[in-house]
């Protein structure tokens, strides 16, 4: 039997569609009901919807064999995984945004508000800026909106969200989209179905 850990959600429903394009299908899935559990017998395989954030958790501790995870879950919780594929779906980008009058003193501690702190402070170490990190879960136009940090480090798709709260993006600097995951010992006992569903997710059939 095959686990496989798909992100409950929007990227979760993109990434199912490209599973049962190749071939791979598991009833009732897209059902609007409160199950989380799904089991294909003529494949065996078994599909769950977990967090988007805990796939990582899931792949990593070989519940699941493999996974599709945001890049900026991976970046974020940097898991004991292999990464075999971008699939191409939830593209965005990571960005630092702030209000439209923004203006940065560096010799200042930056206030950071964001859902991602290790990607946040990974990008500032880099720079050698100093800043105080306020990790939200979620709605984060608002921290700067409201005066509660300087910027913020977010996903942006279309920058709609941006406009509507009248901020702007300060800088990109990861290009980010759905991947799919391996669990190590996984990839290495059940390598020949994972390779086929590579190969087929990849749209070679
Ligand atoms: C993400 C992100 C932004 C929004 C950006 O939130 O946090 O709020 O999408 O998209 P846009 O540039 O197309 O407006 P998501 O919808 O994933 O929900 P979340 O706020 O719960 O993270």
């Amino acid at each position: 039997m095959l686990n496989i850990a798909l992100p409950k959600g929007r990227l979760g429903e993109k990434v199912y569609k490209l599973f049962a394009k190749a071939g791979y299908e598991f009833e009732g899935i897209l059902d609007s009901s409160r199950r989380l559990v799904f089991e294909n017998e003529a494949l065996h395989m078994r599909c769950f919807w977990v967090k988007p954030f805990d796939v990582p958790v899931y792949v990593e501790r070989g519940t699941a064999d493999i996974g599709a995870a945001g890049k900026d879950i991976l970046l974020e919780r940097s898991p004991d995984v292999y990464e075999l594929l971008d699939l191409g779906v939830g593209k965005c980008r990571m960005a630092v945004a702030a209000r439209e009058d923004f203006v940065d003193e560096p010799e200042r501690t930056l206030r950071v508000a964001t859902e991602f702190p290790n990607i946040a402070g990974n990008y500032y170490a880099e720079l050698g800026r100093d800043i105080d990190i306020i990790t939200l879960r979620g709605s984060l136009e608002l921290a700067p909106v409201l005066g509660l940090s300087d910027v913020i480090v977010d996903i942006v798709e279309t920058g709609t969200t941006l406009r509507e709260n009248n901020l702007r993006v300060v800088n990109y600097f990861a290009d980010l989209s759905a991947r799919l995951i391996a669990n190590k010992s996984a990839y290495k006992f059940k390598r020949e179905i994972i390779t086929e569903i590579m190969r087929r997710l990849r749209g070679h059939d």
